[in-house]
């Protein structure tokens, strides 16, 4: 049941306006469709077939009159239509179970509220429709409820009317004057109360903006308010894109499956990405609002005003929004520093979890060529390497040619369905000089080709013709179903240091001169040679700054040049990924050893002594510090491995922090004495790289300490966990106990529970961080199977089920990789209990073993029990049957 890209046919008939009527019912709501359709004349004629799915059908009627259909799968089938290509009535009364629905796919019912989710398929699940992208109309909704219970009645657009009815209902009609498909409609009914902002745009237009929330939690939406006026004003600024509604909402539900969604004009969001107040939310809580704000807002023109054709197109929007909101962030960080630090956590991401879906079972292309299920491919993939994609092309053609190319697109493109080559060309011919333009096709092989292309790059000098010669080589492995891979079009941004490191002008052979000293070269060739004269000294090569493409890089660094790029490098990434690659090697050489006991330091005396400097330098931002001093994560190691041995290198890595925390006691303690006051809280970059480093120092501090029984660091820690005037400071001390394992880790629990009882979100946090506690000889598995017994449990709500057996799954490698299996027993058993309930939750669940085939003995064995348990398992859904099909080899 897979379907194909290349299967693409425009739709046989057009929608151009849709009357909803929805009578609110928890058990039983009642939906009145009205449509006026015709036919699409470019298409032969054929039978109108609806898409619906778990529907009570009472009525259908064509122009006024009963008319015959017939059911096939799940579809309507009309066969009796009027012929030519007038426009016609068509008439659908369905009901559906809101209350039943757990898998928060279509209208549900979270805390006696009503929301929908429609991206990408829900909206069949209201009622019968073509359920497409590219079929575009305009809605007009009519909700009617039971006015107590459901004080609140919103919907996509502008409010037209409101008012009472009988028996203690009220009604409100909403009109959208936006075209838009059926995954951007929404409606949320219920008891709630908003934030407003009035703003007046550039242009004089007054704008209403709304956040709405449950009555206790207005006090927390202060800061979701503030990033969606900086949203606003930033697409203006940037891209001259205006806010064009004259009514923006926001609503926050805790029951939501991803992290929010774009409906025209009305922003469902998961509470996660809304709510925040300094006591409750972390510094990280507070950026990811800000970006997710800014992100559902800007789809408002990526993605909503220019829209997908089909779902193969879904990183047409996504990655091009990511993309945005990723230049939000940086340019609402402000300093050169702080947007280093912005980029360098998104390559984290994108390294640490789309190389490994990229290099595993489930690699797609950024354009997949098919999908059994839509909602299995909301991936990293899509997303964020798809926003890498965007990246390249805004470097390619520069910032004021990127602005160019998105005019062009809007220009072309403005209330149509279209597709990434559309995108691309439309970059392209607004920049005909451009190195893009040039190379258009062949830089499209981003979209069409799966897999992470490494480059080598071997560089060779010549002290008597000073001439440096640098050869770069591209190659990427086959994934499945693309054996043979095509060179891609991959710009290198480089520059080079000389040996006390300076900055060395660049000129290449044939230049007529030295130029600036860092620039962008295009390696579109399976190898190619650059030669670069009057190079005083031998280089060293500062490689892909900025990390300018998705690429594994290979490069025979010495450790000389490495500290010599730690200690100078002019490109503050390449500076971290110095530091980050020293202590890969470090691992990479202990994990290649035969003993598993090092004779001696784990990290060279070198290489502390270079993090040392990092550490107590008197310039570098506390937010680089802290990333610089972070030891790669688990999986990144595992990355570079063909075989991998996850509690080895969970032991190692555990070794090697420790061995970072004593041998700099002395200067962790100076920067938590020197960063731990920041003041009264406030969310900024600065102010929260000070608390970030702070709180690294902490826990380092108690690793240390907890190792030799001396209980004064973390006694401080508890100190600072009861006395923090903010989420930060108080969970980075908490988890700074619960990490070290500090008998004073139970009470401060117990006491953090006490205190935000009935928070959910914080709740969650309690849960996640419990859940992902080291193992400690095999305590992991039973705690989180205590923690599932806990009255606040509940595997049916997202947010909970992730706090507790995603943690556990995702991000407790110790804990998880059992020689005994249990862990991936685990695995299977909450799989299954989740895709009864709600398969697209239970489908990302079934990721957590991807890499299985990579795992050494007895874990590979064990872990490919579980998912053939999982596979076997009878009526298991679309979602999950697609990922344990594909982990197990199969297509
Ligand atoms: N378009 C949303 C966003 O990225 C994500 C919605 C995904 N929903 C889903 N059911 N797969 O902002
Ligand atoms: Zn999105």
């Amino acid at each position: 049941t897979a379907i194909h890209r290349q299967d693409y046919a425009p739709p046989a008939y057009w929608i151009d306006t849709v009357e909803l009527t929805f009578d609110l019912d928890p058990a039983k709501t009642r939906v009145l469709n009205k449509m006026r359709l015709r036919r699409n004349p470019q298409v032969p004629a054929q039978a109108l077939r609806l898409d619906g799915e778990e529907l009570n059908l009472a009525r259908v009627l064509v122009n006024g009159a009963g008319t015959s259909f017939k059911m096939d799968g799940g579809q309507l089938v009309l066969e009796n239509l009027p012929e030519g290509d007038e426009p016609f009535e068509l008439e659908i009364f369905t009901t559906c179970a809101p209350d039943k629905n757990t898998q928060l796919s279509g209208l549900y019912v979270s805390e006696g509220t009503f929301f929908t989710q429609c991206e990408a398929q829900g909206f069949r699940r209201i009622t019968y429709f073509l359920d497409r992208p590219d079929v575009m109309a305009t809605y007009s909704v009519l909700l009617r409820a039971d006015k107590a219970a459901y004080p609140v009645l919103l919907s996509n657009g502008n409010l037209v009317e409101s008012g009472e009815l009988e028996d203690g209902r009220h009604f409100a009609r909403w009109h959208d004057p936006h075209r838009k498909p059926s995954y951007l409609f929404a409606l949320v009914a219920g008891k709630l109360v908003a934030r407003e902002q009035k703003i007046k745009s550039r242009s004089g237009a007054e704008h209403l903006l709304q956040v709405w929330v449950r009555a206790g939690d207005l006090h927390k939406t202060e800061h979701a308010m503030n990033s969606l006026m900086a949203s606003i004003a930033w697409d203006e600024a940037r891209f001259g894109l205006p806010l064009d509604l004259e009514r923006f909402m926001i609503v926050a539900t805790s029951d939501f499956n991803m992290g929010a969604m774009e409906n025209k004009g009305l922003n469902i969001f998961n509470t996660k990405y809304v709510l925040a107040s300094p006591a409750t939310a972390t510094d990280t809580d507070f950026a990811h609002i800000e970006s997710v704000v800014g992100h559902e807002y800007f789809h408002n023109w990526t993605g909503n005003r220019v829209t997908c054709r089909d779902w193969f197109q879904l990183s047409l929007k996504e990655g091009l929004t990511v993309f945005r909101d990723q230049e939000f962030s940086m340019d609402m960080a402000g300093s050169p520093s702080a947007r280093a630090v912005k980029r360098i956590e998104d390559v984290r991401v994108l390294r640490t979890v789309q190389f490994p879906e990229d290099a595993g079972p489930q690699a797609h292309p950024v354009r997949p060529d098919s999908y059994v299920e839509i909602n299995n491919f909301y991936t990293v993939t899509i997303y964020e390497k798809g926003a890498e994609v965007v990246r390249m092309q805004h470097n390619l053609v520069g910032r004021e040619g990127f602005a160019r190319g998105m005019k062009l697109y809007f220009e072309r493109h403005d209330g149509q369905a279209v597709t990434c080559d559309d995108f691309a060309q439309a970059m392209a011919d607004a920049n005909p000089d451009s190195e893009l333009a040039r190379r258009l096709d062949q830089f499209k092989r981003w979209y069409s080709q799966a897999g992470t292309p490494r480059v080598r790059a071997e560089g060779s000098y010549d002290a008597q013709s000073q001439i440096y010669t640098l050869t770069l080589s591209q190659s990427c492995a086959p994934t499945p179903g693309q054996p043979d891979k095509q060179p891609f079009v991959i710009p290198v941004a480089l520059g080079l240091l000389a040996p006390d490191g300076r900055a060395l002008p660049l000129q290449l052979e044939g230049e007529p001169e030295a130029g600036a000293t860092e620039r962008t070269v295009v390696l579109a060739e399976a190898r190619q040679s650059l030669r670069f004269v009057n190079v005083p000294e031998p280089p060293v090569p500062s490689l892909l700054r900025g990390f300018s493409a998705p690429v594994l890089l290979e490069c025979d660094y010495s450790d000389e040049d490495l500290l010599l790029m730690l200690a100078h490098d002019g490109d503050a990434f390449n500076r971290w990924e110095a530091g980050q690659r020293l202590m890969l090697r470090a691992a990479l050489r202990q994990l290649g050893a035969d003993d598993s006991k090092p004779a001696g330091p784990l990290l060279p005396p070198a290489l502390v002594e270079a993090l040392r400097a990092v550490l107590n330098h008197p310039q570098l931002d506390p937010a680089f510090k802290d990333l610089v001093l972070t030891v790669p994560s688990e999986t990144y190691i595992a990355e570079q491995l063909d075989e991998v041995d996850p509690q080895r290198i969970h032991a190692l890595r555990e070794a090697m922090r420790l061995e970072l925390a004593t041998a700099l006691r002395g200067d962790w303690a100076a920067a938590w004495e020197a960063h731990r006051d920041t003041g009264a809280y406030r969310p900024d970059p600065l102010s929260a790289g000070r608390r970030a480093l702070a709180g690294t120092a902490l826990a380092m501090l108690c690793l240390a300490a907890c190792q030799e029984g001396d209980p004064v660091w973390p006694g401080k820690a508890y100190q600072r966990f009861k006395d923090a005037g903010n989420m930060t400071d108080r969970f980075n001390a908490l988890s700074a106990l619960v990490v070290c394992g500090h008998e004073l880790a139970q009470p401060a629990l117990e006491r953090f529970h006490a205190l935000f009882r009935g928070d959910a979100l914080v709740i969650d946090k309690w849960f996640a961080l419990q859940a992902s506690a080291p193992d400690r000889g095999g305590r992991a598995l039973p705690a989180v199977r205590q923690l599932m017994q806990h009255p606040d449990f509940q595997l049916r709500n997202p947010n909970r089920a992730r706090s507790v057996v995603f943690s556990y799954c995702n991000a407790n490698p110790g804990g998880f990789h059992r020689a005994d299996g249990a862990g991936y027993a685990f695995w299977a058993e909450q799989v299954l209990a989740l895709d009864a309930l709600n398969p697209q939750v239970a489908a990302r669940l079934a990721r957590s073993l991807d890499r299985w085939a990579r795992l050494a003995e007895p874990y590979r064995a064990a872990a490919r029990a579980a998912i053939e348990r999982v596979a076997g398992h009878d009526g298991l859904s679309n979602d999950v049957r697609e990922v344990v099909t594909r982990a197990l080899g199969g297509q």
